[in-house]
């Protein structure tokens, strides 16, 4: 019988040790001592036995017990702390490993030199504005002078909504000039840039969609003056001081007098080059006093108030000061060409 006891306890503890995992440690648990356990059945054995030898018996078989069960503790807080360790090192992280870089995008080389443009005007005491891309004839034209005879106004050159004949894709930023008006007496100083669209073929120059920047500034006693002033001093701004304006009369509508602004040429500082096209001067925009009829419409009255506009076109400036010499760049969103900027 002893012997029997013996054999049990030393094959439960040789599978003890043979286990490789917490399943088999419970199974062996269940097999030994479980109600139905082998060592668990030895002890019911023991009524057959003489009363004098079942204290002896009994012993032996709970010191079987016990050691099986300490057998089986021991080698479960082994598996444990086996398994604690492997989830210490997968989880373990290198705080000293380089990075991963992110990939980023940037800010698009338009709205880079938007943002300069902006910057100036801002510093100057400007306010920004905004105008709606889809707007009636009547800010983008009537309101400015542009009759509906106008050439400006050939269905050639404008978007119409369809359904509609006096909702339009607006051509100028000059729409915004109105609505300010019309909201706001002065002192005005704002700018207001956005999309504009023309129905222009596509090609290194041109764009059904393009960017303007539209000025304007109304007070008491605003003169040409100022006009020239400020803009000077914004071309100085963005293309440093070295840079001369000029001013070349020219009719606008909505302007009067009117004028383009040349700067001579960044390039070639006034000598002639390709990017001036042999001239020394490159026109960067329009600009004018404001007509009195405009300011009239706008409920401003023009023996009390005047005021300068201009509009400059975002694309030729962007395209001058990055060096690119096609427009299309912009709108094809080619990373390998924006990473440049
Ligand atoms: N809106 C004019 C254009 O698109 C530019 C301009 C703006 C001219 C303001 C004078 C004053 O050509």
């Amino acid at each position: 019988m002893n012997y029997d006891v013996e054999n049990i306890k030393n094959a439960a503890i040789a599978e003890v040790e043979g286990a490789s995992d917490l399943k088999q440690i419970d199974d062996i648990r269940i097999k030994y001592l479980g109600k139905k356990g082998e060592i668990t059945q030895l002890m019911k054995t023991m009524g057959a036995l003489p009363a004098d030898e079942r204290p002896a018996f009994g012993a032996i078989v709970n010191s079987a017990r016990g050691a099986v069960e300490d057998a089986l503790n021991a080698k479960k807080a082994a598996m444990e702390s086996v398994a604690i360790q492997n989830k210490m090192l997968s989880e373990k992280i290198d705080v000293t490993m380089p990075g991963v870089k992110p990939v980023l995008g940037s800010v698009h080389p338009l709205t880079k030199v938007l943002n300069q443009i902006k910057q100036i005007f801002v510093g100057m005491g400007f306010v920004i504005a905004e105008g709606p891309e889809v707007e009636k004839d009547y800010y983008n034209f009537d309101a400015l002078n542009i009759p509906p005879t106008h050439s400006a106004r050939d269905e050639d050159d404008t978007f119409y909504i369809d359904g509609f004949d006096d909702v339009l894709l607006r051509t100028q930023t000059s729409s915004v000039q109105i609505r300010v008006m019309e909201h706001q007496k002065p002192p005005i100083r704002m700018v207001a840039p956005g999309r504009v669209y023309r129905s222009d073929a596509v090609d290194a120059t041109h764009s059904p969609m393009f960017h303007q920047i539209e000025g304007l500034v109304v007070d008491k006693g605003v003169t040409m003056a100022d006009l020239k002033g400020t803009l000077s001093d914004f071309v100085n701004n963005l293309y440093g001081e070295k840079i001369d304006v000029r001013f070349r009369p020219h009719h606008f509508q909505f302007t009067e007098p009117s004028a383009e602004m040349d700067i001579s040429c960044p390039n070639c500082g006034g000598k002639g080059c390709n990017v001036c096209k042999g001239e020394g001067w490159i026109e960067i925009l329009g600009a004018g006093m404001v007509h009195a009829k405009v300011l009239e419409r706008c409920g401003i009255d023009p023996n009390v108030y005047s005021g300068f506009a201009f509009g400059l076109g975002l694309e030729r400036i962007a395209m001058r000061s990055l060096g690119i010499n096609d427009l299309r760049l912009f709108y094809e969103n080619d990373v390998r060409f924006l990473n440049q900027f």
